[in-house]
């Protein structure tokens, strides 16, 4: 067993089960957060489009590349991409924000959310979704697995393409502040980033050197 200290600050310390699941929620997505969006575009298997926000997602694999989203709850997002094997994640910049929020409404299945938001259905390369013409990301992703968990399905695709939109594209990469994404926070609040702050990442050659890296003094003013 490891040595242990008194806890240096006082806290609140919840149990899930006693606090319950709607509690837990709020709890959860408060403190994982900000979280990125995928903005998340199908087709049903009538032909429907649909678009609709996800922020239960990251990166699961790098090689191969797969992302992924989670569904809380049976939504058309998952039904739409069970039925067809294919979805596209699209990265909304900040100035899509009202747009982005819409398509989250609980449009009937039959409603297309790309009209509804005046959204540009731009067709893809290899899936037959459409994606966001707006969005300056899109990962064209067809399906890897479903994973139920609970209330949620976690939905993971392999990406077959990727297009940037060369004006958040700097030097080969995506420069974050030209991408300017939206953050989600927990109930209706939102975030964008604020200034970067760079710092190098050691390596244990480095720790041992006394060479770490050190935050520029007015990186957290
Ligand atoms: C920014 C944002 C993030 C959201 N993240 C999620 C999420 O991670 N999972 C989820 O099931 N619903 C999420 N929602 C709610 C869905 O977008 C909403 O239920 C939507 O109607 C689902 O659409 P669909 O039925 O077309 O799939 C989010 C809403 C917003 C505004």
């Amino acid at each position: 067993m490891p040595d242990t200290v008194p806890d240096p600050r006082e806290r609140v310390t919840l149990d899930p089960v006693a606090i319950g699941a709607g509690a837990m929620y709020h709890l959860m997505n408060a403190a994982i957060a900000p979280r990125p969006v995928a903005w998340v575009s199908t087709l049903a298997a009538n032909g429907v489009a649909n678009v609709a926000p996800h922020s239960y997602t990251t990166i699961f694999s790098t090689d191969p590349a797969v992302i992924g989203f989670v569904s809380v709850g049976r939504k058309d997002s998952l039904n739409n991409v069970e039925a067809t094997g294919e979805f596209v994640v699209n990265i909304a910049g900040i100035d899509l924000l009202e747009r982005l929020n819409l398509t989250a409404a609980n449009f009937p299945a039959d409603e297309d959310e790309f009209q509804w938001a005046n959204l540009s259905k731009v067709a893809c390369d290899v899936v037959r979704p459409p994606r966001v013409g707006e969005a300056p990301v899109s990962f064209e992703a067809t399906l890897h697995s479903v994973v139920p968990i609970g209330n949620c399905w976690l939905v993971l695709g392999k990406v077959l393409r990727v297009h940037v939109a060369t004006d958040v594209w700097r030097n080969g990469r995506i420069d974050p502040a030209l991408l300017d994404p939206i953050l989600r926070l927990a109930g209706s609040q939102f975030a964008r980033l604020g200034p970067l702050i760079e710092l190098r990442r050691p390596t244990w050659d480095d720790v041992q050197a006394g060479t770490v890296a050190t935050l520029d003094p007015k990186a957290l003013q």
